[in-house]
């Protein structure tokens, strides 16, 4: 829609920044609802997630097991010098570690499995949302947030359920194991890991919220240089013609030393936890290693424990850390999530009612009765309404910008139901017929053209789908835009891309009249066709339009007065108000707001 997009985001964004980079602290706001919903998607995989907890039970337990079996070893194969027994025991603990490496790479292959697949399935339900949503979603976010839901927000949840969640998962259990283990080794031993793991946790909890919020604040530069970035894209044109490539490095220079300093504080304080962590760890080793010596000593304490114990102490550091080093990861996936569900909770097109008809075969008969309308409640932008179209007449809309033109344009599809008055189509209120059946019998040219990623040929069948090629040909002829058509180098199996980018703005709206045509609606809106097009390429589409309006109903709205001569009757709009209407020459003869402008074109 021109002009339409509202800068108000109603999407609150709770976590990435949109293009503009704002950016509240990577949280989400109610995290086990979030959780929930995640898991609706993960435990459509039951099974499989069954089978990845028997894995990874598997894979821990090994890694206990395996630490473990040093306390046998040495006692009672290395201390006795029993050496046939201790090769056995050497043959057992490679078994264990090689099933374990085995379960552990089934857990992750599964796991990514699952992962992927609820991945995939959040992403299908996001454009599935995205389709039915009303044209009122697209006008009043912002197109960049909307996207980055779709590829940031996603990317988080993914990476997150791929790696993130099953390590906690593992580090909790083997943490648990080893601490439980390293309990029924010696108790007394176990006290010296209870001084130095609360201090590793707190140290940890420090370092993460520390980094926390420079990860924020990184996250925000990053957004700040992403926004400036597409809008130097998006407006090359503009930037190359008014000499600003100079300023624009300057200020991008700026930008850019700004995500430098903070990526560097954030990356060195999340780069800081590990080393910290296995100090700490070195710590608890040596002082265990002092006070399990005393105990083997002095206390009876068997070697082969003191030699599992130190290896499990060992241990303790890496499971603390990743815990630690996934809490990060996890919470910016919880937000990505959020943000997604924001969207699948978002309201979708209200359905139709139980009684709504289909149109058969549609005349064009549209009547405007009382219709007043707002896009936002309290502020009301067309007022009182009134009209007629007879089938297969033409009425144009003029006015200056933003009298509401295209607003009236946009309550006939019902992109926006109107808060009174009725709009009728043959005799029916609009409200009381399929949505669908309403919008194949009509037709919309805009002025900002839209063609998608394939041949010319589907292009214009997407005006309806049931076309034939013959039909398609017909439709581009009578748009005139058959003979460019058959210059380009593969005719109508040339691919579009980037919007028609290698077109020029007149083939592009040929096109989309072409579209039109194939649609053969009874009703056709064409929303400043022709402006902002050379006058030459106007006569050409002009002549196209014409053909396509024949014996449809039309509502036409242009800013060259002299394209709506011909018209049943004009209506010139001010402030949301028909302020008079009437054919060419009997507004000419009014004198009014008609003539002014007309006049005011034409000296
Ligand atoms: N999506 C929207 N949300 C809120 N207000 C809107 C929206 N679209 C348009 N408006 C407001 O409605 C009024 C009428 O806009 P409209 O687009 O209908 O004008 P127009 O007559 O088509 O103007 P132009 O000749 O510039 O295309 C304007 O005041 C505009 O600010
Ligand atoms: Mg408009």
């Amino acid at each position: 829609m021109n002009g339409q997009t509202s800068e108000t985001s109603r999407l609150s964004p709770a976590g990435l920044p949109g293009r503009h980079g704002h950016v509240s602290v990577e949280k989400p706001k109610n995290s086990k609802r979030v959780i929930r919903r995640l898991w609706n998607y993960l435990s459509r995989e039951k099974v499989l997630l069954v089978v990845i907890i028997v894995f990874l039970l598997v894979n821990t337990a090994t890694t206990l097991a395996g630490s473990y079996l040093l306390r046998p070893i040495i006692n009672h194969y290395i201390l006795p010098h029993n050496i046939p027994g201790l090769i056995k025991m050497a043959f057992l603990l490679l078994g264990i570690y090689i099933v374990g490496a085995v379960a552990a790479i089934f857990q992750n292959r599964l796991m990514i499995l699952v992962a992927q697949r609820a991945v995939n399935a959040i992403r299908a339900d996001l454009f599935g949302k995205l389709q039915s949503l009303p044209i009122k979603f697209f006008d009043s976010n912002n197109h960049g947030d909307i996207m980055s839901r779709f590829t940031n927000d996603v990317d988080n949840v993914s990476d997150s359920l791929n790696t993130s969640v099953m390590q906690l998962f593992t580090s909790t259990i083997t943490l648990t194991g080893i601490f439980v283990l390293m309990l029924y080794i010696s108790p007394m031993l176990t006290t010296v890991t209870l001084v130095i793991v609360p201090l590793m946790l707190w140290v940890a909890a420090l370092i993460i919220k520390k980094s926390k919020n420079y990860f924020a604040t990184q996250q925000v530069a990053l957004g700040a240089a992403n926004g400036y970035l597409e809008e130097m894209i998006t407006g090359q044109k503009v930037v190359k013609v008014f000499c600003y490539e100079k300023s624009a490095a300057t200020e991008f220079e700026a930008i850019n030393y700004d995500l430098r300093d903070k990526a560097t504080e954030a990356q060195y304080y999340s780069g800081v936890m590990m080393p910290v962590i296995q100090n700490l760890n070195t710590i608890n080793f040596a002082l265990t290693a002092v006070v399990g010596g005393l105990l083997v000593v002095f206390r009876g304490l068997d070697l082969g424990g003191l030699a599992a114990f130190l290896q499990y102490s060992r241990q303790f550091g890496r499971p603390v850390n990743e815990i630690s080093s996934q809490y990060n990861s996890i919470q910016a996936a919880l937000a990505g999530a959020e943000r997604i569900f924001q969207i699948l909770d978002e309201q979708p097109e209200i359905s139709d009612a139980p009684d709504a008809t289909v149109l058969g075969h549609v005349n064009g008969n549209v009547r405007f009765k009382n219709v007043s309308f707002g896009y936002d409640a309290g502020k009301t932008i067309l007022k009182n309404i009134s009209l007629e179209a007879k089938a297969g007449q033409k009425i144009a809309f003029v006015g200056s910008t933003g009298a509401g033109k295209t607003t009236i344009m946009n309550l006939l599809p019902r992109f926006y139901d109107i808060q009174s008055g009725e709009i009728t189509v043959d005799g029916v209120d609009i409200k009381k017929i399929q949505r669908s059946s309403l919008r194949r019998s009509l037709a919309i040219v805009l002025q900002d053209t839209h063609l998608f990623t394939t041949t010319v040929m589907e292009n214009i069948r997407y005006g309806r789908l049931d076309a034939t090629d013959e039909e398609v040909i017909d439709a581009a002829t009578l748009a005139g835009a058959h003979s460019f058509i058959s210059r380009m180098p593969k005719g109508y199996q040339t691919m579009l891309e980037n919007d028609g980018g290698n077109l020029s703005q007149g083939q592009r709206q040929l096109l989309n009249i072409a579209r039109a045509t194939v649609a053969k609606p009874a009703i056709l809106i064409l929303d400043e066709a022709t402006s902002s097009i050379d006058t030459r390429t106007e006569q050409i589409i002009q002549k196209g339009i014409d053909q396509l309006m024949q014996g449809r109903t039309s509502f036409v709205i242009a800013h060259r007065l002299s394209t709506i001569h011909n018209a049943d009757e004009i209506m010139v709009l001010e402030n949301g108000e028909i302020i008079e209407r009437g054919d060419h020459s009997s507004l000419l003869k009014q004198k009014g707001r008609y003539f002014e402008l007309y006049t005011g074109q034409f000296d």
